[in-house]
């Protein structure tokens, strides 16, 4: 089913001050389609949880409509919402075994127990838990509780599952898999969600789109790609990712919205850009580490940038460089092929650039 977030603001008293309001969530606009899976991702308190408790009914809005498909569900309790919740701690009971637990949502609603035994069946094949049915919740890892725990909500057939930082209690390498898992296990259901994270690569894997928020506003709704090579504004282009910010002046405006942009004494057309500018405009260039050129030698003098190396972390595959520029601020590059490029070394004078489909201008 679509869900719509119309207007929905939320105004907590401040628990400290009796005469002051904290601003959760302010004028949020958003539309999910069917089958979508959508990532809140942004700081601490930008009102993640806020707004998935007030999808979910725990949480009343202070002005604003939810939409379930053509529905406004703004006046149903929580159970009567179709939505279901998947939380970091895993919900399981330990007195029953995984297939109990699987089974103890239908079991509840009335199902009888040939219906129960083949729903429970078929969900625990796709989700990988067959072999696991008659294992008591202590005997399992804690990526095959969140496993189980997902399952539970997902055998009611919710219209919409909520994830808020699911992953958050497990390790780094168990994240990693489970975030394919969720987003398999969602694609494979088709159950329109939202995930709440702030983990910006758990955000990417997992997303269709991704909502970026900000101080209780949304910043900006596209997909991993459109976030991450053409953000709107300077909070989303520093919060996903590395990024640089080059300063730089207008110098010749085209009909195709492409701009010919000074800098460093050197022009550069770029095609992608967020706002109209005009000859004259200072703009700030976003550029990603992985979009720099790092080379040595003699002196290049089609570089636009000569700089030196202040600091190379060497990771195999790649390596990071922070370099300095006279009269700017310092370089982050990352070179990905060090065997073939060579790995520079603090101290070493290079040369930088890049190439202009990379970069992505905002205002200055
Ligand atoms: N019941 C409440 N009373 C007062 N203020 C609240 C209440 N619940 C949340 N807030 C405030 O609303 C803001 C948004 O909180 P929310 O929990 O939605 O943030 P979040 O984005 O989920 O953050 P995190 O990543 O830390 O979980 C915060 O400033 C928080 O302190
Ligand atoms: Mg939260």
């Amino acid at each position: 089913m679509s869900l719509k977030l119309v207007n929905i603001s939320k105004i907590f008293k401040d628990p400290d001050h009796a005469n002051k309001e904290v601003i959760a969530v302010k004028d949020v606009n958003l539309e999910i389609n069917e089958g979508e899976m959508v990532s809140f991702l942004g700081p601490s308190g930008c009102g993640k949880t806020t707004t998935l408790r007030i999808v979910s009914g725990f949480e009343n809005p202070t002005t604003g409509e939810v939409w379930l498909g053509d529905k406004m569900i703004n006046d149903l309790p929580p159970n009567k919402r179709d939505t279901a919740m998947v939380f970091q701690s895993y919900a399981i009971f330990p007195h029953l075994s995984v297939g109990q637990n699987i089974a103890f949502g239908l079991e509840l609603k009335g199902f009888k127990a040939d219906i129960v035994k083949k729903e429970v069946e078929e969900i625990m094949s796709i989700m990988n838990l067959t072999e696991l049915y008659n294992r008591s919740p202590d005997q399992l890892s804690g990526g095959q509780q969140q496993r189980v725990a997902l399952a539970r909500s997902i055998i009611n057939k919710p219209s919409v599952l909520l994830f808020d930082e699911p992953l958050s209690n497990l390790d780094a390498k168990l994240r990693d898999l489970m975030r394919f898992e969720i987003r398999r296990i969602q694609q494979s259901f088709g159950i329109t969600s939202i995930y709440v994270t702030h983990d910006q690569a758990e955000a990417m894997i997992v997303s269709d789109r991704i909502v970026v928020m900000n101080e209780g506003h949304i910043m900006q709704v596209g997909t991993p790609f459109e976030i991450y090579s053409h953000p709107v504004n300077k909070f989303v282009a520093d919060f996903i990712g590395r990024v640089n910010f080059i300063n730089g002046i207008v110098e010749e405006t085209n009909e195709d919205a492409s701009y010919k942009v000074g800098i460093g004494g050197k022009s550069k057309l770029i095609t992608s850009s967020i706002s109209p500018f005009s000859v004259g405009d200072k703009v700030l260039t976003v550029i990603r580490p992985e979009s720099l050129s790092v080379s040595t030698g003699e002196q290049d003098s089609t570089a636009i940038f000569h700089g030196i190396v202040e600091k190379a972390v060497y990771l195999g595959p790649t390596v990071e460089y922070d370099i300095k520029i006279e009269g700017r601020e310092n370089i982050s590059a990352v070179t990905h092929n060090p065997v073939v490029e060579g790995v520079f070394k603090p101290g070493d004078r290079v040369n930088i650039d890049f190439n202009p489909a990379a970069a992505h201008l905002l205002g200055a």
